[in-house]
């Protein structure tokens, strides 16, 4: 994968791994990347406009009110002009502004006007990364979808080892020779997904149904992240109060043999993700009327099994998805139950829902999963947002079709 002709955003921050910005721009250049960068107040105490116009041939952006680059280009369209925004050094006092959404000079107020990936290289003290405060703010920004490179363990400019240190331009570089190749292959594959999420309601009678707890929470964020990634997705819903934009196509249904009918017209797929809680049974029957206390007698709520859509999607020999991602709730026992499922529904992944306590799970902006593989290679993740979590299982599903599919290499 070749970088010529990106366009990418230089924010230099304050810290005396600045000075490996200039190391970066020089091996970007030489690999033909178009560079802007912005230059921040504290980190030209440690480089100058000259040397970094030096090396890029372009103006060094540094004021948010100069009169002369606000009238050659301004704020917006230096964030829309970039393939990519790298931040560096990320720096623990810049992560916080970040974290806050401020917006006080010209660098901050790209990164909360922009649309575009933002890269964050952090490099600081160990015991400043590791305080609660950064490691909050980490969450935060990686929740928002910020993606981070390093920090990694080393000898540190104040002399103490551990975690902190600046990610090298090497491999900086690395990075963004594979960010871009994955970016490509999501783009010319024109990769699509589908993604079932919310509860299904199966109706006794006009008023009455069985249901169960579900917010859609958990997919909807799903289908932001594999978007955010550049994969046409469509969301299929069961019923929730959910507010969404225009920002996704999503299909509303009631009862699982609706979402059924839309699984089926939405395939083809590269991706299928099931993430709804479908109701295992329906009554054999929906009466017409209200069933009145005096009628009732229990063959009114005669149950018959529902299709399962996760089943028929891992099952399908003519247009199975590359990969089908099944999700599994459990109480108890979560792991081992979650590891069966997986071989009874032959989905290729199976993220294991922890729905023990109400404080994640249903209903809930938290959730607690492991991801587990049809090896039986579990990733677990601790009790995070599910945004958090989604982007992370969206990255995963990504990676494993794109080794996966030999077309792409
Ligand atoms: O919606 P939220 O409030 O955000 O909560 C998220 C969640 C906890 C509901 C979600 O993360 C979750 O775990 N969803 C699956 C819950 C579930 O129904 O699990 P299950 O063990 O009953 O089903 C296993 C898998 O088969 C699931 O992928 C399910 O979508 C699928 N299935 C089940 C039955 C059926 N008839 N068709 C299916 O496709």
């Amino acid at each position: 994968m070749t970088l010529k002709n990106k366009k990418i955003l230089i924010i230099v921050g304050g810290g005396i791994a600045a000075y490996k910005a200039l190391d970066l721009i020089r091996l970007l250049k030489k690999n033909n990347v178009i560079i802007k960068t912005i230059l921040t107040k504290s980190g030209r105490e440690f480089v100058t406009p000259l040397s970094i116009t030096t090396l890029t041939k372009s103006k060094t952006f540094e004021d948010m009110f100069d009169k002369n680059s606000e009238a050659e280009i301004d704020h917006i369209s230096l964030s829309r002009w970039a393939d990519l925004i790298i931040v560096l050094p990320t720096t623990a006092n810049f992560m916080t502004k970040l974290s806050l959404g401020k917006a006080e000079d010209l660098a901050t107020t790209v990164l909360l006007a922009s649309n575009k990936d933002i890269l964050l290289v952090p490099a600081m003290n160990v015991r400043m990364w590791l305080h609660k405060a950064t490691q909050k703010n980490l969450n935060i920004l990686q929740d928002y979808g910020y993606h981070f490179i390093g920090p990694e363990k080393g000898e540190m400019a104040c002399g103490e080892y551990g975690e902190g240190k600046m990610s090298s331009p090497r491999q900086i570089f690395v990075y963004l020779k594979n960010y871009f190749h994955q970016k490509n292959l999501v783009k010319n594959k024109n990769l699509k997904a589908l993604i079932t999420t919310g509860p299904t309601r199966e109706y006794l009678d006009p008023v009455r149904y069985i249901s169960n707890e579900s917010s859609g929470k958990q997919g909807y964020e799903l289908a932001l992240a594999l978007k955010r990634l550049g994969v046409k997705t469509k969301l299929i819903t069961g019923p929730t109060n959910l507010t969404h934009g225009n920002d996704l196509k999503i299909k509303k249904i009631i009862s699982a043999k609706e979402m059924m009918d839309e699984v089926k017209k939405s395939l083809p797929v590269d991706i299928a993700i099931c993430a709804a809680a479908v109701s295992d049974f329906k009554p054999i029957r929906k009466s017409k009327t209200k069933i009145k206390r005096k009628n009732f007698n229990e063959k009114n709520i005669t149950l018959e099994k529902n299709p399962d859509i996760l089943d028929y999607l891992s099952k399908n020999n003519k247009a199975r998805p590359g990969v089908v991602v099944g999700f599994s709730a459990e109480t108890e026992n979560v792991i081992h139950n979650s590891i069966t499922k997986i071989k009874e529904k032959h989905c290729d992944l199976i993220i294991a829902n922890d729905v023990s306590r109400k404080s994640f799970g249903f209903n809930s902006d938290y959730n607690k999963v492991s991801i587990i593989d049809k090896n039986g290679k579990i990733k677990f993740i601790p009790k995070n947002k599910k945004s958090y979590i989604a982007n992370i299982i969206a990255k995963i599903i990504l990676d494993k079709l794109l080794v996966n599919d030999k077309n792409f290499n």
